[in-house]
């Protein structure tokens, strides 16, 4: 993970939001790289999921919304995270991610201890628990730890739990609701009438929408209405990297059925369909898996989620959510503008509030997990054919930052120069391309292979005095061969989609 990090700001694929200035935490900005990687990853999904299909729509709503939007969605009172908060250090933790076990020896609990998730929590509670022991001099037999996060911690344990900032006990207070939305004013006034949120999920645009795109879009049950945009939670702990923000990037699309369809066959083609998109921008199959959430912790009105897990270096982690929401936000805004949110069945002349289900994902989640997965070292010979260390991005063509990169094999030759020129231009007007002239050949392929260019095309002397072909150097198996600039085009077009 450190090494992606720093190829990410080396090489201008992330840097930290507000750097100057040391930073805004839990806010990042893109690079060039970044911006184009992000693009064609918005760009895939967008063809995807709403161009290449005849039942889906896209949309774009606004950010700032009617407060009672949030109301009736229930974010206003119930979008919150549980919030723990060290009174000594002033560290905030979520509750759910502060784990601690009870140390028992021959039966009996002798005091406890306390570890922030990561991959291996229990084995830290452990070791914790095992120099506790040891530093209070306690003899006996040491149970195996139990952990437990504070969400489950009992009145009588919070004040026994020592606080991961100060390791000792007594500073952490029980766990309480915090909102994260983030709050602002519209208008001159500031005051509770001119309250408002940035909106946590983009989701709600589409229902308050609904009958919008009913009325003019010509969409007939079943249908979807997608959108891209960006969503703000004042994450009480924003970490790892760019995969938990507080201001995102979300993907979601509403797929609305008929109250009488068969909506766990629905849901699953639409589990089924993110998780071979995804394969579709190069995620590896041995990276991803599903999580169905227990029924027991569904809301009410929800009859089942399912998330698609990606293996990140820092753990397996939720990167898309397919829920199946029932009738339940658009019975909630019918109820709470007055404005009924039906449609009329041919079929039985009823009038009737669709179903939902509901594939949502992180734009920002995605780039982490392509980053992840197409990072690589290996080895290159060098100029003289002595193996050297190379980083490369296996990315897939579909959604790498730049396409190809055309290379003149001496840039003193104006005659390849001259020729490469004229290949950049042609390819510039359709794909995102670059052109490089300067050092020796081997370094500027290997430039190209730490951003994840799939190919090189070289200008030499073959290509201006003879039949026109050039040498095609692709990434992965660093093999090249000779082609023309009709099988190049060919071959871009094929691949970027
Ligand atoms: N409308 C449903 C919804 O928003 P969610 O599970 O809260 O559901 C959907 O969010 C997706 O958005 C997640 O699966 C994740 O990919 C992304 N996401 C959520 N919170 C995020 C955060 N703080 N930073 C980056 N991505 C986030």
């Amino acid at each position: 993970m450190d090494n992606l990090v720093a190829l990410a700001k080396r090489r201008g694929f992330v840097f930290q939001s507000s750097e100057i200035y040391g930073g805004l935490n839990g806010f990042f900005d893109y690079g060039p790289l970044g911006a184009e990687l992000k693009k064609n990853i918005r760009d895939c999904w967008w063809n995807d999921m709403v161009r290449r299909r005849d039942d889906i729509v896209g949309i774009e709503t606004s950010i700032i919304m009617h407060p009672k939007v949030w109301e009736a969605s229930g974010h206003v009172a119930g979008f919150t995270d549980p919030l723990v908060d060290c009174k000594v250090s002033k560290q905030r933790y979520r509750a759910d991610q502060l784990f601690f076990a009870a140390v028992i020896v021959d039966g009996k609990t002798v005091g406890y201890v306390s570890a922030l998730e990561s991959e291996n929590t229990a084995g830290e509670l452990q070791a914790a628990a095992e120099s506790f022991k040891r530093k209070k001099a306690v003899q006996g037999q040491l149970s195996p730890v139990h952990a437990k996060d504070m969400t489950e911690a009992q009145p009588d344990e919070i004040a026994l739990i020592p606080s991961p900032a100060t390791g000792e006990p007594g500073s952490l207070t029980p766990p309480r609701a915090f909102n994260m939305m983030f709050e602002t004013y519209v208008g001159a006034l500031r005051d509770d009438s001119a309250k408002s949120y940035l909106r946590p999920e983009t989701a709600q645009g589409m229902f308050v929408d609904f009958k919008n795109v009913v009325d003019t879009g010509r969409v007939r049950l079943p249908f979807g209405i997608a959108q891209i945009g960006k969503s703000f939670r004042n994450e009480i702990t924003p970490r790892n990297f760019i995969f938990r923000s507080r201001e995102f990037e979300q993907m979601e699309m509403e797929y609305f059925i008929h109250e009488d369809a068969d909506w766990a066959k629905c849901h699953q083609e639409w589990i089924d369909w993110c998780r071979s998109w995804l394969i579709s921008i190069g995620l590896p199959e041995s990276h991803l898996s599903l999580y169905a959430h227990p029924k027991e912790k569904l809301a009410f009105y929800s009859k089942g989620t399912v998330d698609i897990m990606f293996k990140y270096p820092f753990g397996v982690q939720e990167l898309w959510g397919i829920a199946a929401r029932g009738n339940y936000d658009l019975g909630q805004h019918a109820a709470a503008s007055g404005k009924p949110q039906e449609i009329f069945d041919e079929a039985t002349k009823k009038k009737f509030v669709p179903h939902v289900i509901e594939p949502a994902v992180g734009v920002d989640r995605i780039f982490l997990a392509v980053l992840c997965a197409a990072y690589v070292e290996d080895e290159a010979p060098d100029e003289k054919g002595k193996l050297e260390k190379r980083t490369v991005l296996r990315l897939s063509p579909r959604i790498a930052p730049l396409k190809v990169a055309v290379l003149p094999l001496l840039k003193n030759k104006d005659a390849l120069v001259a020729r490469a020129k004229e290949l950049y231009a042609k390819l510039k007007r359709r794909y995102a391309v670059f052109y490089d002239e300067a050092g020796a050949i081997g370094r500027r392929y290997r430039r190209q292979d730490e951003i994840g260019t799939p190919w090189c095309v070289t200008i030499d002397f073959e290509t201006i005095e003879k039949d026109g072909t050039f040498t095609l150097r692709e990434r992965d198996s660093m093999t090249q061969k000779r082609i023309n600039e009709a099988e190049l085009f060919a071959l871009l077009e094929e691949q970027v989609y």
